[in-house]
């Protein structure tokens, strides 16, 4: 939405909101309320058992930490990310994107990986089927990638998609 430049409105909305969030990308109160609100609406199983919470900066701090968080949990170091997926320009958030234009000239970006699997995106599918008579086969060569020891995959503990 192009609200024009320092329209009054906007001006005196983001000093209303600073007083609440002096440091706007921290985790303040208008991200403590979102928050609550989320984990209102969470799922059962979700929202039972909630412990923390992070509100990320922007998508590529997101990906950074989830990525930390499930080689942390999982304690395996690979990652497989989605054909065609966007995850940012940070070194994994960019490493885990599939749009090779993006990423060509700084490669090597994540060592060892990530294995790349295909989803169907905007250009359609990769094995060149249709829903719902493909039988979700996506889904089933990424069940190949993470269970096939000779799939190449790196012991995968986290799923960027
Ligand atoms: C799934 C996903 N991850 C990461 C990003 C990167 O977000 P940012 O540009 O805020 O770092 C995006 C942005 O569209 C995204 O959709």
């Amino acid at each position: 939405m192009n609200a024009g430049h320092s329209h009054p409105d906007v001006v005196e909305a983001i000093k209303a909101h600073l007083k609440n969030d002096p440091c706007p990308g921290f985790s303040g109160l208008p991200q403590g309320y979102a928050l609550e609100k989320l984990v209102e609406i969470a799922p059962g199983e979700m929202r039972a058992n909630l412990k923390y919470s992070y509100v990320a900066p922007q998508g590529a701090d997101a990906i950074e930490a989830a990525g930390q968080l499930g080689k942390y949990h999982s304690q395996k170091p690979g990652v497989i990310s989605f054909e065609g997926g966007w995850h940012g320009v940070s070194g994994s958030g960019l490493g885990t994107t599939g749009k090779k234009g993006y990423k060509i000239k700084f490669l090597p970006l994540m060592p060892g990986g990530p294995t790349s699997s295909p989803m169907r995106t905007a250009t359609g599918c990769a094995f060149g089927l249709n829903y719902p008579a493909c039988d979700l086969q996506c889904a089933k060569y990424l069940e190949h990638i993470i269970r096939d020891p000779d799939s190449g995959a790196t012991s995968p503990g986290r799923c960027a998609h």
